[in-house]
């Protein structure tokens, strides 16, 4: 049994699908939460190269025609990482490293209790 008194819900398990992600604001700091179909994993929302918002992984992006659309980033559930939709880095989901750069962004605990999500801020 987890002691959940430090955590904030999140979301329910049905509202993140595997392979997929959702941004959320707890107290004023904006996160991200990933679904691998093992595990839920936050982690800061923000990409450190120029700010891109994690949780557009995998998105459609749609022009003003409609006429063209495509994927950038997504996660991917057997190496357990995140690729940032603007410029495709790779970020760990346990460690919130970019291995390439070195650099680190934050990393959250997160866990399930019954069908909710919990994130520890
Ligand atoms: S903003 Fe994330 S890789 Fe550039």
């Amino acid at each position: 049994m987890v002691d959940t008194d430090n955590f904030t819900k999140v979301a329910e398990v049905d509202d993140i699908p595997e392979g997929e992600g959702e941004g959320f604001e707890i107290n004023g700091i904006e996160i991200a939460v990933f679904n691998t179909g093992d595990e839920y994993y936050a982690i800061s929302n923000r990409c450190s190269h120029q700010r891109a918002p994690l949780c557009k992984a995998g998105d459609r992006k749609i022009n003003a025609e409609d006429t063209w659309t495509e994927e950038r980033g997504g996660v991917d559930t057997e190496a357990c990482t995140v690729s940032c939709p603007w410029h495709l880095w790779e970020w760990d989901l346990e460690t919130g490293e970019h291995e390439a750069s070195g650099q680190h962004i934050g990393t959250f605990d997160c866990t399930v209790d019954g069908d909710d999500i919990l994130v520890r801020i």
